[in-house]
């Protein structure tokens, strides 16, 4: 399989040797939690703001007692012992350091990153390379450690990543504004690693400095002076100037100048912390071929995956968040034509009616994020124990009712996901919660056995476009959701999306 997307911790898929075999991999890139002390949310886009939106990952560390013995272990094994001692490094330069700022523990996020960096290493080829993407906030303990794991010879470079200035200058207090973030690049062993060289364009003024004359065709050139023979190379013919470690240009790529990548362009999804597909894709090109197995552990909204697939590489992407996977599978399915369902494999999800009921009992927030990341409907989740403050609310799905002689523009409809017993009021609480928000219509997601509850207390009302018309309130079983039925809304999801392109 070509296209694998794994939810799950990327430490037990890392140190799994039959889905990861040794070797295995030409390109890591990653793109981890930068032990921020914050946590990351999707925005909500319907119309009510006032909304919690939905959690995507929380970077904030606590020591604990399990850290501490996993610390002990890894001082304990002669391979392993310098990264015990980079931590408790770390560990000292906080404590000594009159404590901490933020309230984040550094050496818990270190001792983290730590286990997943080495059991990357098993997984990389000989001739792969490995893009850790930080920043300046633990980037300096983050490089010692992948020194240790990986070995200082076998450093390829530091790429600053710049990505633009921030819209207004957001600075907070008394500090340069902060515009860039780092990229450690090692090989699994340096010299046999994949390097195709990169450029850029000549700057205006270097083309016009140096590519002064122009023959009979308009063609601009340059004299060199070879094995004492002047010869002429042409500008058209020239590749630019080789790429250096300090990347300016991604954001000029997109001719934006908005400092969150891609918020004006269609890629945006609004995953907090996307990055931009150009910077992906410089990076494939660089250091793998076509045919070459990328692997994102970290992968967030896909955007490594989504870069893989356009340059014909394999991939495999890996994300703790069950909702994270079902929009990357959304996006890759919507941008990629060619590709079918069957084309992505979809591990550590539900597959069957069995899973899926464990997953909701054993989980059940984590089974609503699931079933949103599904259906393509952006999460509205509460915090376990917070229960009741979604108003009612699991997701947010954005569908495209097509109206007579009216531009095609977004209605929202309002997702409820019970994992057990669909109570007799239901249909009636999430009519009354549709009226509420505004929305256009309601979808409640439950098993089979329950559907019947919900047709008890069947709402009449419908609502209609050009195409046809439409329950407002609908059930939806797990049965079908997992059989990529589709629900009965217009224009919505990866399929429906790529027909209304063509509208
Ligand atoms: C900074 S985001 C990655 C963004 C990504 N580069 C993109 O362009 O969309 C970090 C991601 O790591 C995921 N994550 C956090 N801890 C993880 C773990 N232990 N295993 C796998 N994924 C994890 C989070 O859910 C989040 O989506």
């Amino acid at each position: 399989m070509n296209r694998i997307l794994f939810a799950a911790d990327c430490l037990d898929v890392l140190n799994d040797a039959e889905a990861l075999p040794d070797a295995s991999i030409d390109l890591i890139y990653l793109d981890p939690p930068f032990n921020s002390n914050s946590k990351y949310n999707l925005p909500f886009k319907g119309k009510d703001k006032t909304h919690k939106p939905v959690e995507a990952f929380v970077d904030i560390w606590k020591w604990s007692d399990r850290d501490a013995e996993t610390l002990d272990d890894l001082g304990r094994d002669p391979r392993t012992r310098s990264l015990a001692t980079v931590i408790k490094f770390a560990q000292t330069i906080e404590q000594m350091s009159g404590g901490r700022r933020s309230g984040t523990s550094l050496a818990s996020y270190l001792l983290n990153m730590a286990l997943r960096l080495q059991a990357m290493r098993r997984v990389l080829a000989d001739t792969g390379s490995i893009y850790l993407h930080c920043d300046p906030t633990a980037g300096h303990y983050l490089k010692l450690l992948m020194d240790a794991i990986f070995g200082r010879k076998n450093f390829i470079s530091e790429i600053i990543y710049n990505y633009g200035t921030p819209s207004g200058g957001r600075t907070s207090g008394k500090k340069p504004v902060k515009t860039h973030e780092n990229i450690f690049t090692y090989a699994k062993k340096y010299g046999d690693h994949v390097y195709n060289r990169q450029f850029t364009p000549y700057s205006e003024k270097y083309m016009t400095n140096w590519f002064r004359h122009v023959d009979e065709k308009g063609r601009k050139y340059r004299t060199r002076s070879r094995k004492g023979k002047i010869i002429r190379q042409y500008l058209d013919e020239s590749p630019g100037v080789p790429l250096s470690d300090t990347w300016i240009d991604i954001m000029a790529l997109y001719g934006q100048s908005g400092w969150f990548p891609g918020t004006q362009e269609k890629e945006n999804l609004g995953y907090p912390t996307q990055k931009p597909l150009a910077l992906l894709e410089r990076i494939i090109k660089a250091s793998s071929n076509e045919g070459d197995i990328v692997l994102d552990p970290f992968c967030g909204c896909g955007t490594t995956v989504h870069a893989a697939e356009t340059l014909g590489r394999k991939w495999i992407g890996i994300d703790i968040s069950k909702f994270s996977t079902g929009l990357i599978r959304d996006r890759i399915l919507h941008s990629f034509k060619y590709l079918n369902v069957d084309d992505i494999d979809l591990r550590g999800t539900p597959d069957s009616v069995v899973e899926a009921r464990r997953l909701a009992r054993e989980n059940p927030f984590e089974f609503e994020k699931w079933v949103c990341g599904y259906i393509g409907a952006e999460g509205m989740f509460r915090e376990p124990g917070e229960r009741g403050a979604d108003g009612g609310v699991d997701g947010v799905l954005k569908f495209f009712p097509v109206r007579e002689g009216k531009k095609v523009k977004p209605e929202y409809a309002i997702v409820q996901v019970k994992g057990g017993n669909v109570s007799p009021d239901a249909v009636k609480a999430l009519h009354e919660t549709v009226r509420r928000y505004e929305a256009t219509a309601g979808v409640l997601v439950c098993f089979g056995d329950q559907l019947g509850t919900v047709e008890n207390q069947r709402v009449k009302a419908t609502f209609s476009d050009a195409w046809g018309s439409y329950p407002v309130i609908q059930g939806f079983s797990v049965e079908r959701l997992l059989g990529d039925e589709q629900l009965d809304l217009p224009l919505y999801g990866y399929k429906r999306r790529g027909a209304m392109l063509s509208l």
